[in-house]
Protein backbone atom coordinates (compact mmCIF):
# COMPACT_ATOMS: atom_id res chain seq x y z
CA UNK A 1 0.00 0.00 0.00
CA UNK A 2 1.16 3.62 -0.48
CA UNK A 3 0.57 6.57 0.92
CA UNK A 4 -0.51 9.23 -1.57
CA UNK A 5 -0.22 13.16 -1.09
CA UNK A 6 -1.99 14.53 -3.94
CA UNK A 7 -1.95 18.46 -4.05
CA UNK A 8 -5.10 20.77 -6.09
CA UNK A 9 -4.20 24.30 -6.44
CA UNK A 10 -5.41 26.46 -3.69
CA UNK A 11 -7.81 29.34 -5.47
CA UNK A 12 -7.51 32.93 -4.75
CA UNK A 13 -10.99 33.43 -3.09
CA UNK A 14 -11.59 36.62 -3.97
CA UNK A 15 -14.67 35.83 -6.52
CA UNK A 16 -16.55 32.65 -7.56
CA UNK A 17 -14.95 30.02 -9.49
CA UNK A 18 -15.48 29.19 -12.83
CA UNK A 19 -15.62 25.43 -15.11
CA UNK A 20 -12.14 26.74 -16.14
CA UNK A 21 -11.18 26.16 -12.44
CA UNK A 22 -12.89 23.02 -12.24
CA UNK A 23 -11.29 21.64 -15.54
CA UNK A 24 -7.46 22.83 -15.13
CA UNK A 25 -7.08 21.61 -12.07
CA UNK A 26 -9.69 20.42 -9.80
CA UNK A 27 -11.46 17.36 -11.71
CA UNK A 28 -7.69 15.85 -12.51
CA UNK A 29 -6.96 16.10 -9.36
CA UNK A 30 -10.22 14.76 -8.15
CA UNK A 31 -10.06 11.78 -10.65
CA UNK A 32 -6.61 10.92 -9.98
CA UNK A 33 -7.53 10.60 -6.21
CA UNK A 34 -10.45 8.87 -6.67
CA UNK A 35 -8.50 6.00 -8.15
CA UNK A 36 -5.79 5.77 -5.55
CA UNK A 37 -8.11 5.25 -2.96
CA UNK A 38 -9.76 2.56 -5.53
CA UNK A 39 -7.11 0.43 -5.70
CA UNK A 40 -6.14 0.66 -2.16
CA UNK A 41 -3.82 3.37 -1.55
CA UNK A 42 -3.88 5.31 1.65
CA UNK A 43 -4.70 9.03 0.10
CA UNK A 44 -4.76 12.79 1.09
CA UNK A 45 -6.11 15.09 -1.15
CA UNK A 46 -5.60 18.08 0.33
CA UNK A 47 -6.46 22.15 -0.90
CA UNK A 48 -8.01 25.06 0.43
CA UNK A 49 -8.52 28.81 0.11
CA UNK A 50 -5.44 30.91 -0.66
CA UNK A 51 -6.47 34.10 1.71
CA UNK A 52 -3.06 36.18 1.53
CA UNK A 53 -1.55 38.56 -1.27
CA UNK A 54 -3.00 41.61 -3.60
CA UNK A 55 -5.73 39.33 -4.87
CA UNK A 56 -7.29 39.67 -1.73
CA UNK A 57 -6.63 42.81 -0.72
CA UNK A 58 -7.35 44.42 -3.94
CA UNK A 59 -10.60 42.90 -3.94
CA UNK A 60 -11.41 44.26 -0.20
CA UNK A 61 -10.78 47.45 -1.93
CA UNK A 62 -13.12 46.96 -4.51
CA UNK A 63 -16.16 46.00 -2.47
CA UNK A 64 -14.91 48.76 0.35
CA UNK A 65 -14.23 46.16 3.14
CA UNK A 66 -11.48 44.07 4.50
CA UNK A 67 -9.17 41.54 3.40
CA UNK A 68 -10.64 39.38 6.42
CA UNK A 69 -14.49 39.94 5.26
CA UNK A 70 -13.58 38.58 1.53
CA UNK A 71 -11.96 35.70 2.99
CA UNK A 72 -15.48 35.02 4.91
CA UNK A 73 -17.64 35.72 1.61
CA UNK A 74 -15.57 33.41 -0.57
CA UNK A 75 -13.93 30.99 0.94
CA UNK A 76 -17.16 29.02 1.74
CA UNK A 77 -18.98 29.40 -1.19
CA UNK A 78 -15.25 28.37 -3.06
CA UNK A 79 -15.77 25.53 -0.55
CA UNK A 80 -19.12 24.58 -1.54
CA UNK A 81 -18.67 24.67 -5.12
CA UNK A 82 -15.66 21.97 -5.32
CA UNK A 83 -16.86 19.63 -2.58
CA UNK A 84 -20.52 19.58 -2.79
CA UNK A 85 -21.61 20.48 -6.13
CA UNK A 86 -18.49 18.84 -7.89
CA UNK A 87 -18.10 16.48 -5.20
CA UNK A 88 -14.17 16.59 -5.55
CA UNK A 89 -13.10 14.17 -2.61
CA UNK A 90 -11.01 16.32 -0.57
CA UNK A 91 -9.73 14.85 2.24
CA UNK A 92 -9.56 17.99 3.93
CA UNK A 93 -9.99 21.89 2.27
CA UNK A 94 -8.54 24.44 4.85
CA UNK A 95 -7.56 28.10 4.30
CA UNK A 96 -3.89 29.02 4.61
CA UNK A 97 -5.86 32.57 7.03
CA UNK A 98 -5.47 29.76 9.93
CA UNK A 99 -3.21 29.74 13.26
CA UNK A 100 -1.35 26.44 12.28
CA UNK A 101 -0.37 26.92 8.68
CA UNK A 102 0.71 30.33 9.61
CA UNK A 103 3.03 28.47 12.25
CA UNK A 104 4.27 26.04 10.03
CA UNK A 105 5.38 28.09 7.18
CA UNK A 106 7.09 30.43 9.32
CA UNK A 107 8.80 27.27 10.38
CA UNK A 108 9.58 26.77 6.86
CA UNK A 109 10.91 30.77 6.87
CA UNK A 110 13.22 30.23 9.69
CA UNK A 111 14.99 26.99 8.37
CA UNK A 112 16.00 28.72 5.43
CA UNK A 113 17.07 31.14 7.19
CA UNK A 114 18.93 28.66 9.37
CA UNK A 115 20.62 27.11 5.78
CA UNK A 116 21.68 30.21 4.78
CA UNK A 117 19.21 30.21 1.62
CA UNK A 118 18.20 34.07 2.72
CA UNK A 119 19.68 37.23 2.06
CA UNK A 120 18.21 40.72 2.37
CA UNK A 121 18.08 43.24 -0.19
CA UNK A 122 17.13 47.18 -0.22
CA UNK A 123 14.81 47.46 -3.22
CA UNK A 124 12.83 50.40 -4.85
CA UNK A 125 9.36 50.84 -4.06
CA UNK A 126 5.95 53.11 -4.43
CA UNK A 127 5.63 55.18 -1.51
CA UNK A 128 3.07 57.88 0.16
CA UNK A 129 4.00 60.34 2.34
CA UNK A 130 0.57 61.57 3.05
CA UNK A 131 -0.99 57.58 3.44
CA UNK A 132 2.26 56.37 5.18
CA UNK A 133 2.44 53.69 3.60
CA UNK A 134 4.02 51.44 0.37
CA UNK A 135 1.70 50.56 -2.26
CA UNK A 136 2.39 47.14 -4.52
CA UNK A 137 2.56 47.81 -8.12
CA UNK A 138 -0.84 47.13 -8.48
CA UNK A 139 -2.35 49.93 -6.28
CA UNK A 140 0.00 52.95 -8.43
CA UNK A 141 -0.63 54.48 -11.32
CA UNK A 142 0.73 56.61 -13.78
CA UNK A 143 1.52 57.87 -17.15
CA UNK A 144 3.73 55.56 -19.12
CA UNK A 145 7.28 57.04 -19.10
CA UNK A 146 7.62 55.21 -22.68
CA UNK A 147 4.61 55.68 -24.88
CA UNK A 148 3.20 58.12 -22.84
CA UNK A 149 -0.14 56.74 -22.42
CA UNK A 150 -1.94 57.87 -18.98
CA UNK A 151 -3.67 56.07 -16.12
CA UNK A 152 -1.45 52.63 -16.87
CA UNK A 153 -0.89 50.58 -13.93
CA UNK A 154 3.01 50.31 -12.55
CA UNK A 155 3.76 47.19 -13.65
CA UNK A 156 2.65 46.96 -16.92
CA UNK A 157 1.27 49.34 -19.93
CA UNK A 158 -1.96 48.10 -21.39
CA UNK A 159 -1.27 50.50 -24.05
CA UNK A 160 1.97 50.01 -25.65
CA UNK A 161 2.36 46.53 -23.82
CA UNK A 162 5.58 47.14 -22.00
CA UNK A 163 6.22 45.37 -18.58
CA UNK A 164 7.05 47.96 -16.25
CA UNK A 165 9.09 48.23 -13.00
CA UNK A 166 8.80 51.04 -10.34
CA UNK A 167 10.02 53.91 -11.38
CA UNK A 168 8.68 54.19 -14.64
CA UNK A 169 5.88 55.63 -14.25
CA UNK A 170 5.57 59.87 -14.83
CA UNK A 171 3.49 61.33 -11.75
CA UNK A 172 2.51 57.90 -9.97
CA UNK A 173 -0.82 58.20 -7.66
CA UNK A 174 -1.81 55.57 -5.52
CA UNK A 175 -5.08 54.29 -6.84
CA UNK A 176 -7.50 53.98 -3.92
CA UNK A 177 -6.40 57.70 -2.47
CA UNK A 178 -5.33 59.59 -5.42
CA UNK A 179 -1.95 60.21 -3.29
CA UNK A 180 1.05 61.36 -4.73
CA UNK A 181 3.66 58.49 -4.33
CA UNK A 182 7.49 58.18 -4.80
CA UNK A 183 10.16 55.55 -4.81
CA UNK A 184 11.30 55.01 -1.06
CA UNK A 185 13.88 52.72 -0.60
CA UNK A 186 13.22 49.17 1.25
CA UNK A 187 14.89 46.45 2.69
CA UNK A 188 13.29 42.71 2.02
CA UNK A 189 14.33 38.86 2.31
CA UNK A 190 15.22 37.36 -0.53
CA UNK A 191 15.63 33.74 -1.57
CA UNK A 192 18.35 32.40 -3.16
CA UNK A 193 16.36 30.47 -5.68
CA UNK A 194 19.66 30.70 -8.04
CA UNK A 195 21.74 28.50 -5.64
CA UNK A 196 19.30 25.19 -6.36
CA UNK A 197 20.24 25.03 -9.49
CA UNK A 198 22.13 21.84 -10.09
CA UNK A 199 19.51 20.44 -7.89
CA UNK A 200 17.14 21.25 -9.35
CA UNK A 201 18.43 20.36 -12.84
CA UNK A 202 19.37 16.69 -11.31
CA UNK A 203 15.41 16.40 -9.68
CA UNK A 204 14.03 17.85 -13.56
CA UNK A 205 15.89 15.53 -15.43
CA UNK A 206 14.92 12.38 -12.87
CA UNK A 207 11.14 13.30 -14.08
CA UNK A 208 11.95 13.32 -18.12
CA UNK A 209 10.02 10.05 -18.84
CA UNK A 210 6.56 11.03 -16.01
CA UNK A 211 6.02 14.57 -16.96
CA UNK A 212 3.81 15.53 -19.73
CA UNK A 213 6.15 16.87 -22.01
CA UNK A 214 5.45 20.23 -22.43
CA UNK A 215 5.39 20.94 -18.82
CA UNK A 216 8.99 19.56 -18.63
CA UNK A 217 10.30 21.73 -21.54
CA UNK A 218 8.77 24.72 -19.92
CA UNK A 219 10.38 24.23 -16.55
CA UNK A 220 13.90 23.58 -18.55
CA UNK A 221 13.88 26.66 -19.76
CA UNK A 222 12.93 28.38 -16.04
CA UNK A 223 16.54 26.46 -14.78
CA UNK A 224 18.32 28.52 -16.91
CA UNK A 225 17.28 31.56 -15.79
CA UNK A 226 17.16 31.22 -12.01
CA UNK A 227 17.07 34.94 -10.29
CA UNK A 228 16.55 34.87 -6.07
CA UNK A 229 13.02 36.17 -5.35
CA UNK A 230 11.93 38.53 -2.54
CA UNK A 231 10.06 36.87 0.28
CA UNK A 232 8.30 39.80 1.64
CA UNK A 233 6.17 42.41 1.04
CA UNK A 234 5.18 45.64 2.50
CA UNK A 235 1.62 44.68 2.92
CA UNK A 236 -0.07 44.40 6.30
CA UNK A 237 -1.76 41.14 5.05
CA UNK A 238 -0.40 37.69 5.18
CA UNK A 239 1.68 35.39 7.57
CA UNK A 240 4.32 37.70 10.18
CA UNK A 241 7.94 37.42 10.45
CA UNK A 242 8.73 35.02 13.14
CA UNK A 243 10.93 38.12 14.61
CA UNK A 244 10.20 35.96 18.41
CA UNK A 245 12.53 33.31 16.93
CA UNK A 246 15.55 35.29 15.20
CA UNK A 247 18.36 36.95 16.10
CA UNK A 248 18.31 41.29 16.32
CA UNK A 249 20.67 40.98 13.13
CA UNK A 250 18.53 39.30 11.02
CA UNK A 251 15.73 41.43 11.57
CA UNK A 252 15.04 44.51 8.55
CA UNK A 253 13.98 47.86 8.98
CA UNK A 254 10.23 48.32 9.87
CA UNK A 255 9.86 44.41 10.29
CA UNK A 256 6.41 44.68 11.36
CA UNK A 257 4.82 46.37 8.39
CA UNK A 258 6.08 43.85 6.51
CA UNK A 259 4.52 40.14 5.52
CA UNK A 260 5.66 36.76 3.96
CA UNK A 261 4.99 36.49 0.38
CA UNK A 262 1.84 35.08 -0.22
CA UNK A 263 3.77 32.31 -3.13
CA UNK A 264 5.88 31.34 0.12
CA UNK A 265 2.94 30.84 2.39
CA UNK A 266 0.57 29.30 -0.44
CA UNK A 267 2.36 26.14 -1.68
CA UNK A 268 3.40 25.52 1.89
CA UNK A 269 0.07 24.51 2.15
CA UNK A 270 0.17 20.97 0.83
CA UNK A 271 2.47 20.60 3.42
CA UNK A 272 0.80 21.98 6.67
CA UNK A 273 -2.70 20.82 5.06
CA UNK A 274 -1.47 16.92 5.48
CA UNK A 275 0.01 17.91 8.59
CA UNK A 276 -3.94 18.78 10.02
CA UNK A 277 -5.00 15.86 8.94
CA UNK A 278 -2.69 13.71 10.81
CA UNK A 279 -1.89 15.95 13.47
CA UNK A 280 -4.75 18.45 13.84
CA UNK A 281 -4.68 22.11 14.47
CA UNK A 282 -4.46 22.57 18.18
CA UNK A 283 -1.08 24.56 18.48
CA UNK A 284 -0.28 27.41 19.67
CA UNK A 285 3.28 28.05 19.32
CA UNK A 286 6.36 27.00 17.02
CA UNK A 287 7.61 25.30 20.25
CA UNK A 288 4.29 23.64 20.67
CA UNK A 289 4.59 22.13 17.17
CA UNK A 290 8.06 21.34 16.72
CA UNK A 291 8.18 17.99 18.51
CA UNK A 292 5.74 16.47 16.67
CA UNK A 293 6.92 18.13 13.08
CA UNK A 294 9.83 15.56 13.04
CA UNK A 295 7.32 13.09 13.20
CA UNK A 296 4.90 14.01 10.79
CA UNK A 297 8.00 14.45 7.87
CA UNK A 298 9.35 11.26 8.48
CA UNK A 299 5.56 9.62 8.60
CA UNK A 300 4.66 11.38 5.41
CA UNK A 301 7.08 13.38 3.82
CA UNK A 302 10.67 11.40 3.92
CA UNK A 303 11.91 11.45 0.16
CA UNK A 304 13.51 8.26 1.03
CA UNK A 305 10.30 6.18 1.87
CA UNK A 306 9.35 4.13 -0.69
CA UNK A 307 6.05 3.97 -0.35
CA UNK A 308 4.91 7.48 -0.30
CA UNK A 309 3.78 9.19 -3.65
CA UNK A 310 3.19 12.89 -4.48
CA UNK A 311 1.63 14.37 -6.96
CA UNK A 312 0.22 18.13 -8.01
CA UNK A 313 -2.48 19.44 -9.74
CA UNK A 314 -2.38 23.25 -11.41
CA UNK A 315 -3.29 25.63 -14.42
CA UNK A 316 -0.01 26.76 -16.55
CA UNK A 317 0.03 30.29 -14.46
CA UNK A 318 0.87 28.54 -11.54
CA UNK A 319 3.90 26.08 -13.56
CA UNK A 320 6.85 28.10 -12.25
CA UNK A 321 5.40 27.97 -8.56
CA UNK A 322 5.07 24.30 -9.08
CA UNK A 323 7.75 22.90 -10.49
CA UNK A 324 10.87 24.87 -9.42
CA UNK A 325 9.81 27.80 -6.54
CA UNK A 326 8.03 24.65 -4.57
CA UNK A 327 10.85 21.90 -4.68
CA UNK A 328 13.68 24.90 -4.27
CA UNK A 329 11.90 25.96 -0.84
CA UNK A 330 11.43 22.15 -0.23
CA UNK A 331 15.14 21.51 -0.99
CA UNK A 332 16.24 24.41 1.06
CA UNK A 333 14.62 22.64 3.96
CA UNK A 334 17.89 20.32 4.35
CA UNK A 335 15.80 17.82 5.98
CA UNK A 336 15.06 15.40 3.10
CA UNK A 337 11.83 16.61 2.16
CA UNK A 338 9.46 14.72 -0.44
CA UNK A 339 9.29 16.19 -3.72
CA UNK A 340 6.97 16.57 -6.01
CA UNK A 341 6.63 13.22 -8.48
CA UNK A 342 4.65 14.34 -10.89
CA UNK A 343 3.39 18.01 -11.02
CA UNK A 344 0.23 17.95 -13.86
CA UNK A 345 -0.25 21.20 -15.43
CA UNK A 346 -2.98 21.87 -17.85
CA UNK A 347 -3.49 24.77 -20.18
CA UNK A 348 -6.54 27.56 -19.72
CA UNK A 349 -10.19 26.14 -20.95
CA UNK A 350 -11.27 29.39 -22.82
CA UNK A 351 -15.15 30.08 -23.11
CA UNK A 352 -15.73 29.48 -27.37
CA UNK A 353 -13.14 31.07 -28.60
CA UNK A 354 -12.41 33.66 -25.81
CA UNK A 355 -10.85 34.11 -22.16
CA UNK A 356 -13.18 33.53 -19.08
CA UNK A 357 -14.06 37.09 -17.82
CA UNK A 358 -16.80 37.58 -15.55
CA UNK A 359 -16.85 41.11 -16.43
CA UNK A 360 -16.93 41.14 -19.90
CA UNK A 361 -19.58 38.64 -19.47
CA UNK A 362 -17.76 35.69 -20.80
CA UNK A 363 -19.10 33.18 -18.33
CA UNK A 364 -20.56 30.30 -16.91
CA UNK A 365 -21.52 30.05 -13.71
CA UNK A 366 -20.12 26.95 -12.62
CA UNK A 367 -22.98 26.43 -10.58
CA UNK A 368 -25.96 26.71 -12.59
CA UNK A 369 -23.94 24.18 -15.06
CA UNK A 370 -24.70 21.22 -12.33
CA UNK A 371 -27.96 22.21 -11.52
CA UNK A 372 -29.45 22.44 -15.07
CA UNK A 373 -27.17 19.15 -16.75
CA UNK A 374 -26.49 17.32 -13.94
CA UNK A 375 -22.73 16.78 -12.39
CA UNK A 376 -22.08 13.46 -14.48
CA UNK A 377 -22.67 14.94 -18.13
CA UNK A 378 -20.50 17.96 -16.82
CA UNK A 379 -17.74 16.03 -15.52
CA UNK A 380 -17.95 14.14 -18.63
CA UNK A 381 -17.39 17.00 -21.04
CA UNK A 382 -14.98 19.00 -19.14
CA UNK A 383 -12.32 15.50 -19.38
CA UNK A 384 -13.65 15.28 -22.96
CA UNK A 385 -12.09 18.75 -23.55
CA UNK A 386 -9.57 18.74 -20.86
CA UNK A 387 -6.87 21.18 -21.86
CA UNK A 388 -4.23 18.47 -21.01
CA UNK A 389 -1.81 19.59 -23.99
CA UNK A 390 -3.14 23.08 -25.41
CA UNK A 391 -5.68 25.17 -24.46
CA UNK A 392 -9.52 24.19 -25.35
CA UNK A 393 -12.71 25.85 -25.84
CA UNK A 394 -16.23 25.13 -24.19
CA UNK A 395 -18.60 25.40 -27.11
CA UNK A 396 -22.19 24.61 -25.82
CA UNK A 397 -23.15 22.70 -28.90
CA UNK A 398 -20.34 20.99 -28.47
CA UNK A 399 -21.28 20.15 -25.41
CA UNK A 400 -25.00 18.88 -26.29
CA UNK A 401 -23.18 16.96 -28.95
CA UNK A 402 -21.08 14.75 -27.12
CA UNK A 403 -23.51 14.86 -23.98
CA UNK A 404 -26.28 13.23 -26.82
CA UNK A 405 -24.14 11.53 -28.79
CA UNK A 406 -21.73 9.65 -26.59
CA UNK A 407 -22.41 9.84 -22.61
CA UNK A 408 -26.10 8.94 -23.41
CA UNK A 409 -25.86 7.63 -26.63
CA UNK A 410 -23.51 5.43 -26.05
CA UNK A 411 -22.51 4.77 -22.58
CA UNK A 412 -25.82 5.29 -21.19
CA UNK A 413 -27.74 3.60 -23.88
CA UNK A 414 -25.93 0.66 -23.48
CA UNK A 415 -26.71 -0.08 -19.83
CA UNK A 416 -29.90 0.92 -20.01
CA UNK A 417 -30.94 -1.22 -22.67
CA UNK A 418 -29.20 -4.11 -21.47
CA UNK A 419 -30.45 -3.90 -17.56
CA UNK A 420 -34.03 -3.31 -18.69
CA UNK A 421 -33.98 -5.99 -21.20
CA UNK A 422 -32.40 -8.29 -18.49
CA UNK A 423 -35.77 -6.92 -16.03
CA UNK A 424 -38.34 -7.43 -18.39
CA UNK A 425 -37.77 -10.29 -20.90
CA UNK A 426 -35.70 -12.47 -18.86
CA UNK A 427 -37.07 -11.86 -15.64
CA UNK A 428 -34.32 -11.40 -13.61
CA UNK A 429 -32.17 -14.21 -14.12
CA UNK A 430 -30.31 -16.76 -16.25
CA UNK A 431 -29.85 -19.98 -16.26
CA UNK A 432 -25.99 -20.52 -16.14
CA UNK A 433 -25.70 -23.61 -17.83
CA UNK A 434 -26.15 -22.20 -21.11
CA UNK A 435 -24.00 -19.27 -21.45
CA UNK A 436 -20.27 -18.88 -22.11
CA UNK A 437 -18.40 -15.61 -22.38
CA UNK A 438 -17.88 -14.69 -25.96
CA UNK A 439 -13.88 -14.28 -27.23
CA UNK A 440 -14.09 -11.07 -28.19
CA UNK A 441 -16.17 -9.75 -25.44
CA UNK A 442 -13.77 -11.65 -22.96
CA UNK A 443 -10.92 -9.64 -24.76
CA UNK A 444 -12.13 -6.52 -24.84
CA UNK A 445 -12.77 -6.85 -21.27
CA UNK A 446 -8.76 -8.26 -20.96
CA UNK A 447 -7.77 -5.00 -23.11
CA UNK A 448 -8.63 -3.28 -20.08
CA UNK A 449 -7.66 -5.56 -17.08
CA UNK A 450 -4.94 -7.24 -18.88
CA UNK A 451 -1.59 -5.52 -18.93
CA UNK A 452 -2.98 -3.36 -16.68
CA UNK A 453 0.22 -1.67 -15.08
CA UNK A 454 1.38 -1.20 -18.72
CA UNK A 455 2.18 2.21 -20.19
CA UNK A 456 -1.15 1.99 -22.16
CA UNK A 457 -2.32 0.29 -19.54
CA UNK A 458 -5.27 1.87 -17.58
CA UNK A 459 -2.96 2.55 -14.64
CA UNK A 460 -0.18 3.65 -16.84
CA UNK A 461 -2.65 6.39 -18.28
CA UNK A 462 -3.96 7.24 -15.13
CA UNK A 463 -0.19 7.35 -13.53
CA UNK A 464 0.73 9.80 -16.81
CA UNK A 465 -2.82 11.51 -16.17
CA UNK A 466 -3.71 10.98 -19.15
CA UNK A 467 -7.69 11.12 -18.29
CA UNK A 468 -9.10 11.30 -21.60
CA UNK A 469 -7.17 8.37 -22.66
CA UNK A 470 -8.38 6.63 -19.65
CA UNK A 471 -12.43 7.29 -20.49
CA UNK A 472 -11.95 6.38 -23.63
CA UNK A 473 -10.71 2.57 -22.85
CA UNK A 474 -13.96 2.77 -20.77
CA UNK A 475 -15.78 3.77 -23.26
CA UNK A 476 -14.67 1.28 -26.06
CA UNK A 477 -16.32 -0.98 -24.09
CA UNK A 478 -19.59 0.87 -24.27
CA UNK A 479 -18.98 1.36 -27.72
CA UNK A 480 -18.52 -2.38 -28.19
CA UNK A 481 -21.01 -3.10 -26.27
CA UNK A 482 -23.49 -1.71 -28.54
CA UNK A 483 -22.63 -2.94 -31.48
CA UNK A 484 -22.68 -6.63 -29.97
CA UNK A 485 -26.20 -6.00 -28.78
CA UNK A 486 -27.20 -5.07 -31.86
CA UNK A 487 -25.60 -7.77 -33.30
CA UNK A 488 -26.97 -10.19 -31.42
CA UNK A 489 -31.05 -8.83 -31.94
CA UNK A 490 -31.94 -10.23 -28.33
CA UNK A 491 -35.28 -8.74 -29.06
CA UNK A 492 -35.49 -10.97 -31.91
CA UNK A 493 -34.00 -14.07 -30.22
CA UNK A 494 -36.32 -13.54 -27.09
CA UNK A 495 -38.96 -15.42 -29.40
CA UNK A 496 -37.37 -18.18 -31.09
CA UNK A 497 -33.76 -18.91 -29.35
CA UNK A 498 -34.36 -18.35 -26.13
CA UNK A 499 -30.62 -19.68 -25.09
CA UNK A 500 -29.27 -17.47 -26.99
CA UNK A 501 -30.85 -13.85 -25.83
CA UNK A 502 -29.51 -15.41 -22.39
CA UNK A 503 -26.31 -15.42 -23.96
CA UNK A 504 -25.97 -12.18 -25.47
CA UNK A 505 -27.97 -10.14 -22.30
CA UNK A 506 -24.99 -12.35 -20.10
CA UNK A 507 -22.45 -10.82 -21.92
CA UNK A 508 -23.33 -7.16 -21.95
CA UNK A 509 -23.89 -7.85 -18.34
CA UNK A 510 -20.03 -8.85 -18.02
CA UNK A 511 -19.34 -5.81 -19.91
CA UNK A 512 -21.34 -3.42 -17.86
CA UNK A 513 -19.74 -4.93 -14.80
CA UNK A 514 -16.68 -4.29 -15.91
CA UNK A 515 -17.17 -0.69 -16.97
CA UNK A 516 -18.57 -0.25 -13.28
CA UNK A 517 -15.91 -0.85 -11.54
CA UNK A 518 -13.59 2.11 -12.79
CA UNK A 519 -16.24 4.66 -13.92
CA UNK A 520 -17.03 6.13 -10.88
CA UNK A 521 -13.59 7.89 -10.69
CA UNK A 522 -15.06 9.82 -13.99
CA UNK A 523 -19.01 9.54 -12.77
CA UNK A 524 -19.46 9.60 -9.63
CA UNK A 525 -23.13 9.55 -9.95
CA UNK A 526 -23.20 7.21 -12.62
CA UNK A 527 -20.43 5.19 -10.54
CA UNK A 528 -22.58 4.77 -7.18
CA UNK A 529 -26.09 3.72 -9.36
CA UNK A 530 -23.94 0.85 -11.17
CA UNK A 531 -22.08 0.14 -7.82
CA UNK A 532 -25.51 -0.66 -5.90
CA UNK A 533 -26.93 -2.85 -8.92
CA UNK A 534 -23.56 -5.01 -8.74
CA UNK A 535 -22.61 -5.05 -5.24
CA UNK A 536 -19.37 -3.60 -6.34
CA UNK A 537 -17.97 -2.74 -3.16
CA UNK A 538 -17.99 -5.86 -2.12
CA UNK A 539 -16.17 -6.89 -5.07
CA UNK A 540 -13.45 -4.55 -4.03
CA UNK A 541 -13.22 -5.82 -0.58
CA UNK A 542 -12.98 -9.84 -1.73
CA UNK A 543 -9.83 -8.56 -4.18
CA UNK A 544 -8.19 -5.89 -1.24
CA UNK A 545 -8.84 -3.39 -4.39
CA UNK A 546 -6.40 -5.35 -6.35
CA UNK A 547 -8.59 -3.99 -9.10
CA UNK A 548 -5.93 -5.77 -12.09
CA UNK A 549 -7.37 -9.11 -10.78
CA UNK A 550 -11.08 -8.00 -9.66
CA UNK A 551 -12.26 -8.75 -13.30
CA UNK A 552 -13.57 -12.43 -12.18
CA UNK A 553 -15.89 -14.31 -14.38
CA UNK A 554 -17.16 -16.11 -11.44
CA UNK A 555 -18.43 -13.18 -9.54
CA UNK A 556 -21.29 -12.52 -11.95
CA UNK A 557 -22.80 -15.90 -12.19
CA UNK A 558 -22.58 -15.57 -8.04
CA UNK A 559 -24.98 -12.42 -8.25
CA UNK A 560 -27.06 -14.60 -10.80
CA UNK A 561 -27.03 -17.66 -9.30
CA UNK A 562 -27.69 -16.08 -5.74
CA UNK A 563 -30.37 -13.71 -6.79
CA UNK A 564 -28.78 -10.94 -6.26
CA UNK A 565 -28.78 -9.02 -9.53
CA UNK A 566 -32.63 -7.76 -9.48
CA UNK A 567 -33.50 -4.89 -11.53
CA UNK A 568 -36.70 -2.91 -11.44
CA UNK A 569 -38.56 -2.51 -14.74
CA UNK A 570 -38.70 0.90 -14.45
CA UNK A 571 -35.17 1.39 -13.93
CA UNK A 572 -34.47 5.61 -14.77
CA UNK A 573 -31.83 5.93 -17.31
CA UNK A 574 -28.01 7.13 -15.98
CA UNK A 575 -27.94 10.09 -17.85
CA UNK A 576 -30.40 12.10 -19.61
CA UNK A 577 -30.52 13.84 -22.96
CA UNK A 578 -29.98 17.49 -23.64
CA UNK A 579 -33.07 18.86 -25.78
CA UNK A 580 -32.34 22.57 -25.77
CA UNK A 581 -28.66 24.47 -24.92
CA UNK A 582 -29.57 26.83 -21.75
CA UNK A 583 -26.85 28.89 -21.51
CA UNK A 584 -26.11 29.36 -17.91
N1 LIG B 1 -4.01 31.02 -5.67
C1 LIG B 1 -3.21 30.65 -6.79
C2 LIG B 1 -3.96 30.93 -8.07
O1 LIG B 1 -5.17 30.98 -8.03
C3 LIG B 1 -2.81 29.19 -6.72
C4 LIG B 1 -2.04 28.85 -5.51
S1 LIG B 1 -1.61 27.23 -5.52
C5 LIG B 1 -0.73 27.05 -4.10
O2 LIG B 1 -3.34 31.06 -9.09
F1 LIG B 1 -0.31 25.93 -4.04
F2 LIG B 1 0.26 27.83 -4.09
F3 LIG B 1 -1.49 27.30 -3.11
ZN1 LIG C 1 3.30 52.57 -22.62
Amino acid sequence: MKKVIIGAAWPYVNGDLHPGHIAGYNLPADIFTRYQRLIGNEVMLVSGADCYGTPITLQADKEGTTPEQIVQKYAPRTKELLCDIYKTSYDIFTQTHTKIHNLIVQIFFLNLLKNGYITRKFTRQYYSERDNRFYPDRYVEGECMYCHAKDQRADQCESCGRTLIPGELVNPKAKLTGSEVALKETEHYFFSLSSFKERLKNYLYSKKDIWREWVWKETEKWINELEDRSLTRDLDWGVEIPVEYMDEKDIVDHVENKRLYVWFDAVIGYFSASFVLKFGDKFDSINDLMPVFNEFVSKYWDSDDIDLVHYLFVGQDNLFFHTIWWPALLMGQEINLKLPDNVVVNYFLNLEGQKFSKSRGIYINARELVNTYGLDAVRYYLIRINPENSSTHWYWDDFKDRINNELVATLGNFVHRTLVFYAKYLGNSISLENVQVDYEVKSIINSLFVDFYGNDGFDGLIGKARFKDALDKLMDLARFGNLFFDRCAPWKSVKEDTKSCANAIYNCLHLILAISLLISIFLPDAGSKLAKIFYVDFLYERYSNRLFQMYDDDYLDTLIRENLLTIPSDLAPLFNKIDKIIKV
